[in-house]
């Protein structure tokens, strides 16, 4: 069969880096960050990063490209027989309970633009009120959810080159520039000083054993590392793309947008006097009420700041959603020889679906759970907690032991191939299970 490919260097690492860069980096982030000590978070995040998740992402640009298929079929091409595949099925399953729950976000921050363009958000002033009527309505989150998933599902069904190439290109440029023009806003604010020191003046005393498992965990979730994902992406690599200075550009690229994240909503925060340590909230509730304060009297940089606020968000969560709705469709696409529009719509009916039953869960089912836990805490324990960290594991233990290394080297090509294959067997497989196990015990 025909398949697709990335048709430039350049379309293959803004789509990987569309994938990475999302609601993981402007909303978890920053939250984490301020729930778990500011600076000092930071430096073992980025250790996290580059020792544990990176080699992840590597080790899945190999499989993938190696074997240029979907992540299930990969195994069958590079171990046929041994049960490796079950890593594969895990990240498919994985890829459909990831886009059920983040749909639900994504569909709130469009309801957020869609508010601040039409100078809704600014009319009112009781934020918690706002957001809390909004998420528990039976229908309102629905419908957002579904328009997010339907413009996800045409860039999908369109194709790896026309469709989620294409928009990566247009996409994470304008991103970029919608975060230099927020940063500007965000430190030219009075005593925008104590925020920035916060997110560089490390405070080791705040750093606990749950600091250092949430940091883990962040830098699992934003790379988009663990299920699959990167692997699929790679699949439609072509020869010439470096696999290791991709991956380092991605990591680059993702780590700046989050302390960029960081540099747009802390200094903000502090300059009205509110707490960096607000939890979930911070993006839809706190944000709100800080726009608010601080451009109280200049109601158009407050319209401006808001709206392009939100925009970034809906643009970051979709190339995101496009790369998890991507998981599952080259796998029916190619084991059921299903054409791609068709089986896009097989990934967007069954994550509609769930997606339904999270939204829900805010509302009309919030007393309903399973194991202690609402359907939508529940996805993301299933997948944070359980499916990418074992995931991660597979993945760089297969790529580190069992693979063929004359193939692993010579899709590497790299001098750091050594070092690599040190992280690859050792190093991510120990660190991952720590934080795999610990997670399961702490639930
Ligand atoms: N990395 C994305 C973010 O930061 C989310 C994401 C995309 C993801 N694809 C994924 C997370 C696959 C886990 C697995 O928002």
């Amino acid at each position: 069969m025909e398949r697709g490919n990335f048709g430039s260097k350049i379309g293959a690492v803004l789509a990987a880096a569309g994938s990475a860069v999302g609601l993981g980096n402007i909303w978890r982030f920053p939250t984490e960050c301020g729930s778990n000590g500011g600076a000092a978070f930071i430096l073992i995040y980025i250790l996290c990063v580059l020792l544990l998740a990176m080699p992840v992402m590597v080790a899945e640009f190999v499989i993938g490209r190696a074997s240029r298929s979907n992540t299930v079929g990969s195994y069958r091409v590079l171990a046929p027989g041994k049960p490796w595949v079950v890593s594969g099925f895990l990240g498919v399953l994985g890829g459909f309970m990831v886009l059920s729950y983040y749909s639900v976000v994504a569909g709130w921050t469009l309801d957020y633009a869609f508010e601040s363009i039409s100078g809704g958000l600014l009319a009112h002033t009781d934020y918690g009120a706002v957001f809390n009527d909004f998420v528990s309505s039976p229908w309102r989150p629905v419908v957002f959810l579904g328009i997010f998933l339907f413009v996800t599902h045409c860039v999908v069904a369109a194709g790896v080159e026309k469709g989620i190439e294409r928009f990566s290109k247009v996409l994470m440029p304008l991103l970029l520039l919608i975060i230099f023009v927020l940063i500007g806003f965000s430190i030219s604010m009075p005593n925008a000083s104590t925020g920035i020191s916060f997110l560089l003046k490390p405070d080791f005393s705040k750093v606990t054993k749950d600091v250092i498992l949430s940091a883990m965990g962040q830098a699992f979730f934003t790379l988009s590392v663990g299920i699959g994902t990167l692997a699929t992406y790679a699949s439609y690599f072509n020869k010439e793309t470096k696999l290791v200075k991709t991956a380092l550009g991605v990591c680059t690229i993702d780590t700046m947008v989050a302390v960029s994240a960081g540099f747009i909503i802390f200094p903000a925060l502090f300059s009205v006097g509110v707490d960096a340590d607000s939890g979930p909230g911070l993006v839809f509730i706190t944000l709100p009420y800080v726009f608010n304060e601080a451009f109280g009297n200049m109601p158009v940089l407050e319209y401006i700041f808001s709206a392009l606020f939100y925009v970034l968000l809906v643009l970051a969560a979709l190339t995101s959603t496009i790369s998890m709705h991507e998981i599952g469709t080259a796998y029916i696409h190619e084991t059921f020889k299903l054409t791609r529009p068709k089986a896009a719509m097989v990934v967007t009916a069954i994550c509609l679906t769930f997606g339904i039953i999270c939204s829900l869960s805010f509302g009309l089912w919030k007393e309903v759970t399973v194991m202690g836990m609402t359907f939508f805490d529940l996805f993301d324990f299933i997948t944070a907690k359980f499916l990418m960290p074992l995931g991660g594991l597979l993945i760089c233990t297969f790529v580190g032991w069992d693979m063929n290394k004359k193939l692993v080297a010579s899709e590497l090509n790299s001098r750091f191939t050594p070092l690599l294959m040190i992280l690859f067997s050792w190093v991510a497989p120990i660190g991952i299970g720590i934080i795999f196990v610990y997670g399961l015990i702490s639930g």
